[in-house]
C-alpha cells in the first residue's frame, strides 16, 4: 500500500519535471505502458483475493487514470510552450528595412541610339547595319578614299593582322553596303561601332557613330540642313542654332562639319564648349560623284547628302557627362544615375 503511493507520488514528480514530448512519452512507457509499473499492478489484481482486490482496484485504476490525465496535461503545456517558442522566433520584424530588388537598365548610349533612331524613322529612314571586320574597298576605296589619299594616314586604324581586313573606322561603308544591296533612291541610317587607335578624355579605342545617307532625284543641301534642324531640335528638345563650317571629307563635296551652340551657356562660353560658345557635333556633305559611280549609281541623275555623328558625344552632351571614358568603365554608380 505505502508502496503503491510512493509509486504514484514519484511517478507524478517524473511526469511534472519532463521538459519535452520525449521525456513524457518515455515515462508513459514506463508506468502506463505494456510492461510499465501501474500496468504491473493492475495485472497483480486478479490473483488477488476478492477483498484485496476490492481494496485495491479502486486505487491502483484511479492512479491509473490520474496519471494518463496528468501526462496529458503535461504533453499539452509542453505543446504549447514549444510553439509559443517557436512562434517567437520566426517572428517577422516588420520594423526592419525592406530587400530591394534591383531592376536593370538601358545603358545611357544604348538609350540614346534608341532615341535617335526613333526620331529618324519618324521622319521616314530605315535602319541598316552592316559589318564590323571590314576591308579596304568599304572601308576606304569606295567611300573615295584611295591607297594613297593622305586622309588614310590620319585615320589610326587597326588592321587585322595577316589577313586584308580592319576595323571599320567609321560607319560610312554602311553607305555602300547599302546602296549596293538595294539601290537608290535611299534614305536609311546605319548606327553602329567603330573602332581607331585613339584614348583620352574625350576618344575610346571603340565608340559609336551613326551615319546617315539620303540619295535621290533633286537632293540639295537646303534638304540636309533641314533634316539636321529638325533632329536636333527634337533631340535636345528645344530650338537649337547651328552652324555649318566648311570642312573637307574625301567621301562629300561640299563637305561641312555642323557646330551647335553650346546647350549649356548658350554660346557665352563654358568648360563644356571650351569657351568657344559651339560644340561640334557631327559631320556631313553632299554625297561625292565618286561614291556614287562606285556603285554604278549615275551622278548626273542623282544626288544625295550623308552625315556621320558620334552617338556617345550625344549622349555626353544629354546627360552632361564630361569623360567619356566613364562611359565604358562599367561602374554601377555612374550608370545607376540613368534609370
Ligand atoms: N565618316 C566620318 C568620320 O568618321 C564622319 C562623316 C563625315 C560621315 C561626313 C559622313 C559625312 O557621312 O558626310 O569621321
Amino acid at each position: 500500500m505505502e508502496n503503491i503511493q510512493q509509486l504514484i507520488q514519484s511517478a507524478q514528480e517524473e511526469i511534472k519535471t519532463a521538459t519535452d514530448l520525449v521525456a513524457v512519452e518515455n515515462l508513459r512507457v514506463k508506468y502506463l505502458g505494456k510492461k510499465g509499473l501501474i500496468t504491473a499492478l493492475l495485472k497483480q489484481l486478479g490473483s488477488m483475493s476478492p477483498d484485496e482486490r476490492k481494496q485495491m482496484g479502486p486505487i491502483i485504476n484511479g492512479a491509473k487514470q490520474e496519471l494518463q490525465q496528468l501526462i496529458n496535461k503535461t504533453n499539452q503545456a509542453l505543446t504549447t510552450a514549444q510553439l509559443a517558442a517557436s512562434l517567437a522566433k520566426e517572428s517577422i520584424d516588420i520594423t526592419l528595412p525592406g530587400r530591394k530588388q534591383t531592376v536593370g537598365t538601358l545603358h545611357p548610349i544604348t538609350k540614346v541610339r534608341q532615341r535617335l533612331e526613333e526620331l529618324f524613322v519618324s521622319m521616314g529612314f530605315d535602319i541598316a547595319t552592316g559589318p564590323e571586320i571590314e576591308d579596304e574597298f568599304y572601308n576606304f576605296e569606295a567611300l573615295n578614299i584611295p591607297a594613297h589619299h593622305p586622309a588614310r594616314t590620319t585615320i589610326d586604324t587597326f588592321y587585322l593582322k595577316d589577313i586584308p581586313y580592319l576595323l571599320r573606322t567609321h560607319t560610312s561603308p554602311v553607305q555602300i553596303r547599302t546602296m549596293q544591296k538595294q539601290g537608290v533612291p535611299i534614305k536609311t541610317i546605319a548606327p553602329g561601332r567603330v573602332y581607331r587607335k585613339d584614348s583620352d578624355a574625350t576618344h575610346v579605342p571603340m565608340f559609336h557613330q551613326l551615319e546617315g545617307l539620303v540619295v535621290d532625284e533633286g537632293v540639295t543641301f537646303s534638304d540636309l540642313k533641314g533634316i539636321l534642324n529638325n533632329l536636333l531640335e527634337s533631340f535636345f528638345e528645344r530650338k537649337v542654332e547651328l552652324r555649318f563650317r566648311p570642312s573637307y571629307f574625301p567621301f562629300t563635296e561640299p563637305s561641312a562639319e555642323v557646330d551647335l551652340q553650346c546647350t549649356l551657356c548658350n554660346g557665352k562660353g563654358c568648360r563644356v564648349c571650351s569657351d568657344t560658345g559651339w560644340i561640334e557635333i557631327l559631320g556631313c556633305g553632299m554625297v561625292h560623284p565618286n561614291v556614287l559611280q562606285a556603285v554604278n549609281v549615275d551622278s548626273e541623275r542623282y544626288t544625295g547628302f550623308a552625315f556621320g555623328l558620334g552617338i556617345d558625344r550625344f549622349a555626353m552632351f544629354r546627360y552632361g557627362i564630361n569623360d567619356l571614358r566613364m562611359m565604358f568603365d562599367n561602374d554601377l554608380a555612374f550608370l545607376e544615375q540613368f534609370y
